[in-house]
């Protein structure tokens, strides 16, 4: 396990989620967590977890779509920790409400998954960029998915919330590696949280037997945890990986490998 020990780390949506494993993992290799989230009871339980290990976290209520609510995680940050070192903009939403063709999509339901999903990815950066040019550079990483790079039906707003971050990701690549500050994006596949259990509920049925269905067309055979996402997060924020910048790295079990075309007209699986 890398070691961030007295790093200063945020994560965003960081209560639940692969956001949560994060944070705990983080906390465990010795940074100092600051936990962003709209959800007050999941924030404090975690902060208390991560203090009760004793390790270090502090939870910030935050909706990190706002702009003045990002500057306040940011202050919370210094005036707690001295500074930041590592960003993870994890946060982001895809409510089961909003499966609909362009037509049909609210333009708020547009404007919250775009102001949440992407817009807070540049509010947090832009406060959080000056801090590590305080420290000498730093590391931001954003989590987009695999639907940044290919689309499954009916989700418009999600679909290009994830394509924007990447593109964000490699802009502020190349606009702050003269200053020792990489920006990464990870493309997470089907991975084991709240987010994709309100989905597999949908279904109806039993949802761990959902869940394995899920995981059964994958080639590696399951769907990810919080854990792969949060091993990938820590290689990512280390020096182990300080040649890499302004790109993105999918954790998805071989799911993107598979392509569409494996499922579909004319293909062959025996
Ligand atoms: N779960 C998946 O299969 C999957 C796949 C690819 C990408 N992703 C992405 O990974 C990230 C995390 O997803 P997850 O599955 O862990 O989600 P989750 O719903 O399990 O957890 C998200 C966390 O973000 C918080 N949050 C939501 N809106 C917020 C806001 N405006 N401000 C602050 N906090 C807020 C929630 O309270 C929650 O703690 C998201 O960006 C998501 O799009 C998820």
């Amino acid at each position: 396990m890398a070691d961030f020990n007295g790093k200063v780390v945020i994560v965003t949506g960081g209560a639940l989620g692969m956001g949560g494993v994060t944070a705990e993992e983080f906390a465990k290799a010795g940074a100092l967590v600051v936990v962003a989230d709209v959800n007050r009871d999941a924030g404090e339980a975690i902060e208390g977890r991560i203090r009760a290990a004793g390790n270090t976290s502090v939870f910030v209520e935050a909706d990190v779509s706002d702009s003045s609510q990002c500057r306040i995680v940011v202050e919370r940050a210094v005036s707690e920790y001295g500074g930041v070192d590592v960003l993870f903009n994890n946060v982001g939403i895809q409510p089961p409400t909003s499966y609909q063709n362009v037509e049909d999509t609210p333009e708020e339901t547009w404007d919250r998954i775009v102001g949440v999903n992407l817009k807070s990815h540049f509010l947090m950066s832009k406060f959080v960029i000056p801090e590590l040019r305080k420290r000498g550079g730093g590391v931001i990483v954003n989590n987009a998915s695999v639907q940044g790079l290919q689309s499954q039906p009916l989700v418009p707003a999600y679909a290009a919330s994830k394509g924007g971050v990447l593109s964000l990701t490699r802009q502020m690549a190349l606009d702050y590696a003269s200053e020792g500050i990489r920006v990464l994006a990870i493309c997470p596949g089907t991975i084991d949280t709240d987010m994709v259990r309100t989905v597999a509920a949908l279904e109806g049925g039993d949802i761990e037997e959902t869940l394995e269905r899920y995981g059964s067309g994958h080639p590696i055979g399951r769907i990810g945890t919080g854990q792969d996402i949060a091993n990938l997060v820590m290689f990512l924020a280390s020096d182990a990986a300080s040649f890499m910048t302004g790109t993105h790295v999918v954790v998805d079990g071989g799911f993107m490998a598979l392509g569409a075309w494996a499922g579909g007209a004319g293909a062959t699986q025996d």
